[in-house]
C-alpha cells in the first residue's frame, strides 16, 4: 500500500487544526491516540535504538517516521545496494553506521529493536536472526513468503519473549478501533456478510516502478538479494518491480488484500485463517511478463461469515471494507467508518399484497396500518453517522505501539501469529487461483489443500 508520506502529512496538518469538531452533521473527528505526538525529554533508560533493514520505498518511509517519535533514535542501516546507505543517511540526518550485511547489525550491542522492510521473500529469514540474536522486531507485511516460512517465524517468536509486530499498520488506526468497538456493542446485529475492493489503474499501481539509473552489481549485492530464488542475470526491472513475480513477491494478494484482511482480523477479532477459499483473476491488464495476476477476487469462508474480496490493478475503485449485519452495516475507509443503522422490519406494507383482490387488499392494508403506523413523533430515527480519522495507512500508531511495547514488554495484537494468519488469507487466495480450485489450511498438516 504505497502511499506517499506527503499526502497523509497534509491530511494530518489539516485535520489537527480541527481535532474534536464536527465536519458536518451526523459526522465526527475521532482524536488520533494523541501519545505518540508527545514531546519532551525522555531517560536514557527508556530510549530505544533501533536498526533499519531494508532502506527502500517503505523502509525510506518507515524509518523517517521512527525517528520523529519520541524516545526513539537509529543507530544503524542495512541494504543490499550502496544508494539506499547514502539515503538512510539522509533520512536520519546525522551519523549512523550503514552495511549490506543485516547480521551486524544483529551483532550490535547498542540496538534493541530491528525494522525490517525488505522484499517479502527475504522477511523470513531476517525475522528468524533477529529474533535469535535477541532483538524485538518489526516486520512488514505480508508476514511471509509463504505458508512454511510462516510456521518457521511463528516457531522462532514463540521460542523468545521477543516483541513481533506486522507492518500492516491500519489495526492501530482509531478508525478501525472505533469499528470495532461499535461491532462489539452489537451495533450491526449479526453479522451476515463482509465485502471488501480495492482498485487501482496505472503503472506505479501496478508497480512499474523505476528503477535507480545508476543500479549496477557494483553498487548492488545482486545475488544475496536473490535470496533462495533460483539466480538470474542482474536484472533492475526485478530489483524495482519484484511484486510481479511469485519468486520474491506475493501478488496483490501479500501487497494490498493483506491490508484488508488484516483491518478485518482486528475489527472482528479474528485470529485465524479463513475455512476455506476460492480465487479466480489473471493477467488482465499488464502482460509486462509478470506472473502474479493483476485482477483477483477472492471469496472465504472465515468461521461461518462469508467474506468477498476483491483487488484489482485494471480499474481503479476506492478502498472500501463493508460490514454488513441485520442490524445494519459499517463501512470502513482510509479516512473514516460509516454506521448505517438498518430497522430490518417492513417499513410499509407488503408489495405482494397487489396480486390480492381488491376487498382483500383493503382489510390487509387496513390491518396493517391499525399494526403498523408509527405515532406521529416518535418515530425511530436511524441515523447514518461518519466518524473521520487519520488516514488508516499512517504509520505513526503502529510504529509507536511497537516501541511500547518494546519498553512495557506487553504484547502488541498484530504479533507473528495474527500476522501468519493474515498472510495465510493472501498465500490461500494466491494457491486457488493458481490451481484453479477450491483450497483450504489443514492445520493437520500445515499445509495448503485442494477442496476435494
Ligand atoms: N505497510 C505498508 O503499507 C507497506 C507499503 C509498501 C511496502 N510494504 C512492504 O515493505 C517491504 C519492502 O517493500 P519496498 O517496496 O520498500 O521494497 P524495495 O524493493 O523498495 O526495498 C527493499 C530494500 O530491501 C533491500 N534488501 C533486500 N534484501 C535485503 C537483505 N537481505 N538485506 C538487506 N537489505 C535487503 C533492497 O536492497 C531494497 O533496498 C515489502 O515486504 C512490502 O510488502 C509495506
Amino acid at each position: 500500500m504505497a502511499k506517499s508520506v506527503f499526502s497523509r502529512r497534509t491530511f494530518l496538518q489539516a485535520s489537527a487544526g480541527a481535532a474534536g469538531a464536527s465536519l458536518v452533521p451526523g459526522s465526527l473527528l475521532l482524536d488520533p491516540d494523541p501519545s505518540y505526538a508527545a514531546a519532551g525529554p525522555v531517560a536514557p533508560s527508556d530510549r530505544i535504538r533501533f536498526g533499519m533493514v531494508g532502506v527502500g520505498m517503505e523502509g525510506s518511509g518507515v524509518l523517517s517516521t521512527a525517528i520523529q517519535l519520541r524516545g526513539v533514535e537509529c543507530v544503524a542501516a542495512a541494504d543490499l545496494y550502496d544508494g539506499r546507505h547514502i539515503l538512510a543517511r539522509e533520512i536520519v540526518g546525522k551519523p549512523i553506521r550503514t552495511t549490506r550485511r543485516y547480521k551486524e547489525l544483529l551483532d550490535s550491542k547498542d540496538i534493541d529493536a530491528i525494522l525490517i522492510a525488505v522484499p517479502d521473500h527475504w522477511h523470513k529469514q531476517v525475522v528468524v536472526d533477529a529474533l535469535a540474536a535477541g532483538k524485538d522486531v518489526y516486520c512488514e507485511k505480508p508476514m511471509s513468503h509463504n505458508p512454511a516460512d510462516g510456521l518457521e517465524m511463528v516457531a522462532a517468536y514463540k521460542k523468545t519473549d521477543r516483541i513481533v509486530q506486522i507492518g500492516a499498520q491500519r489495526t492501530s488506526s482509531v478508525l478501525c478501533a472505533k469499528a470495532r468497538e461499535m461491532i462489539e456493542q452489537g451495533a450491526i446485529g449479526e453479522l451476515n456478510l463482509v465485502e471488501a475492493t480495492y482498485g487501482r489503474n496505472d503503472p506505479n499501481g501496478a508497480w512499474e516502478y523505476p528503477p535507480p539509473p545508476d543500479l549496477s552489481p557494483e553498487n548492488l549485492d545482486w545475488d544475496t538479494w536473490q535470496g533462495t530464488a533460483a539466480k538470474k542475470p542482474f536484472d533492475p526491472l526485478t530489483f524495482a518491480r519484484w511484486r510481479c513475480w511469485k519468486e520474491y513477491g506475493t501478488g496483490v494478494a501479500g501487497d494490498l488484500l493483506v491490508h484488508l484482511i488484516s483491518g478485518m482480523q482486528f475489527v472482528l477479532g479474528i485470529n485465524e485463517a479463513p475455512r476455506r477459499v476460492s480465487a479466480f483473476g489473471g493477467i488482465y491488464r499488464w502482460k509486462d511478463g509478470r506472473n502474479m495476476p493483476d485482477c483477483h477476487p477472492v471469496l472465504y469462508e472465515y468461521g461461518n461469515v462469508p467474506v468477498y474480496m476483491r483487488l484489482m490493478l485494471g480499474c481503479e475503485s476506492a478502498e472500501v471494507t463493508r460490514f454488513m449485519g441485520s442490524k445494519g452495516s459499517i463501512e470502513l475507509r482510509e479516512f473514516s467508518v460509516t454506521y448505517a443503522p438498518q430497522a430490518g422490519i417492513d417499513l410499509s406494507p407488503s408489495y405482494y399484497t397487489a396480486s390480492y383482490p381488491g376487498k382483500m387488499k383493503e382489510a390487509y392494508l387496513k390491518q396493517w396500518h391499525e399494526e403498523h403506523d408509527l405515532v406521529p413523533g416518535k418515530e425511530p430515527l436511524p441515523e447514518t453517522i461518519t466518524y473521520n480519522g487519520n488516514d488508516y495507512d499512517d504509520l505513526r500508531p503502529h510504529l509507536w505501539k511497537f516501541f511500547e511495547a518494546v519498553r512495557s514488554r506487553k504484547p502488541v495484537p498484530q504479533d507473528a501469529v495474527f500476522g501468519h494468519h493474515a498472510a495465510l488469507g493472501c498465500h490461500l487466495a494466491n494457491e486457488s487461483y493458481f490451481r484453479k480450485t477450491p483450497v483450504y489450511w489443514d492445520e493437520a498438516s500445515a499445509s495448503i489443500k485442494s477442496m476435494g
